[in-house]
């Protein structure tokens, strides 16, 4: 049985492990905000239509100049992509034919867009339930790469690295020529600073963010790279012509104004996560503690959780699976936080599931 490389698209996940699909369903394997996109943007919907016929502005100046002002930085430090997905996948191509590194667990596109591009790939694994950056073996491992790939906060784990830890490798590997990628896309659902603060200090350091997990923007893609610039001059030959559409970068903008969201979003997702994590221990799971929207699973009594994941897809309950995530190679679940209504639901049929 292959399964899907990425949450979402619940449709694919039952076809492919062989469950009927119920009449009614719960997809905890999109990790994207449950609240979803901000009211504004259903309001301003239909304003948005006057930007389709023509072409959108190639630099994303306007965007751009509304990140900037964001985070202190430089529009020169800045690169959009249509998601973050499309920035990996420049990064892999600067990369192409070397050695790159991944801290793992980590999100499969490194992985994926790197092979693609022929590199060489080495990882360095995170023990989740001990979540350290191994700095010494990252910067051994680093000196002869062209990147090094750090996810945090962490998908899968929910986990962040200590700034400290991070800092500390950034000192130890400034000289190597190079890049130390930190892929922050869902910084905002901690209320940790970004490291993007950082990036005047060292050349060498790229911060990615996506708009599609805390906005819940995933059909509109728009994520953007934050570097000096060197590493932005370096990747922008890579950028097609008008790679973020129109819709996108007025959206990209209005975001990048918009702090209200967020914070209401953490407060939300802080409390349905403390209150579902304590409510699945009390049933004999064991979950990790996640800084984020998501978070990892298991039952204790099994080493390969696929039962448990199509029990739960039979009730209708769609987790994710972890067997594409090396370091976890299927023995965790993950699972979205959702609102009252729904975590409920996933408690209900985990239990159905330790009664039987
Ligand atoms: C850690 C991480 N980085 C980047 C991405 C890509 O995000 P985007 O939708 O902006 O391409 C994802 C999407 O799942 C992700 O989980």
């Amino acid at each position: 049985m292959k399964l899907p490389s990425h949450g979402a698209n619940p449709g694919h996940l039952y076809q492919a492990s062989g469950v009927e699909k119920p009449e009614s369903m719960i997809d905890f394997s999109v990790n994207t905000n449950p609240y979803g996109p901000p009211r504004w943007l259903k309001e301003t919907w239909p304003s948005l239509f006057e930007v389709v016929e023509d072409y959108p502005d190639p630099s994303g100046k306007a965007a751009k100049a509304a990140i900037a002002a964001r985070f202190s930085i430089g529009s020169g430090n800045l690169l959009l992509g249509n998601g973050a997905a499309e920035i990996i996948h420049f990064i892999a191509r600067h990369a192409a034919g070397r050695k790159v590194v991944i801290a793992t667990p980590a999100f499969s596109e490194y992985e994926d867009a790197c092979r693609a591009y022929g590199c060489e790939i080495r990882h360095v694994p995170v023990d989740p339930e001990n979540w350290v950056l191994p700095i010494e073996e990252l910067a051994e491992q680093a000196k002869e790469a062209a990147v090094l790939f750090l996810c945090t906060p962490n998908n899968p784990t929910g986990q962040v690295f200590q700034r400290e830890e991070l800092l500390a490798l950034l000192r130890q590997t400034r000289l190597f020529g190079t890049w130390i990628v930190v892929d922050e896309a869902f910084y905002d659902f901690n209320s940790r600073e970004s490291l993007i603060t950082e990036i005047a200090s060292f050349p060498h350091l790229a911060v990615l963010h996506s708009m599609t997990k805390m906005y819940a923007v995933a059909g509109l893609r728009i994520g953007y790279v934050a570097a000096s610039q060197e590493i932005i001059h370096a990747l922008t030959p890579y950028q097609p012509h008008w790679n973020v559409n129109a819709i996108a970068l007025r959206t990209a903008e209005r975001i990048a104004q918009d702090t209200v969201h967020a914070e209401q979003t953490r407060k939300w997702i802080e409390e349905e996560r403390d209150w579902t994590a304590s409510e699945l221990a009390k049933a004999g799971f064991m979950v990790l503690p996640s800084a984020v929207n998501f978070y990892l699973l298991r039952d204790p009594a099994l080493v390969d959780q696929k039962p448990l994941l199509r029990f739960l897809l039979g009730k209708g309950v769609v987790l994710r699976h972890t067997e594409n995530f090396r370091g976890l190679d299927g023995k965790w679940l993950r699972s979205a936080v959702k609102g009252r209504v729904e975590n409920e639901h996933l408690l209900t049929a985990l239990k159905e599931w330790k009664a039987q």
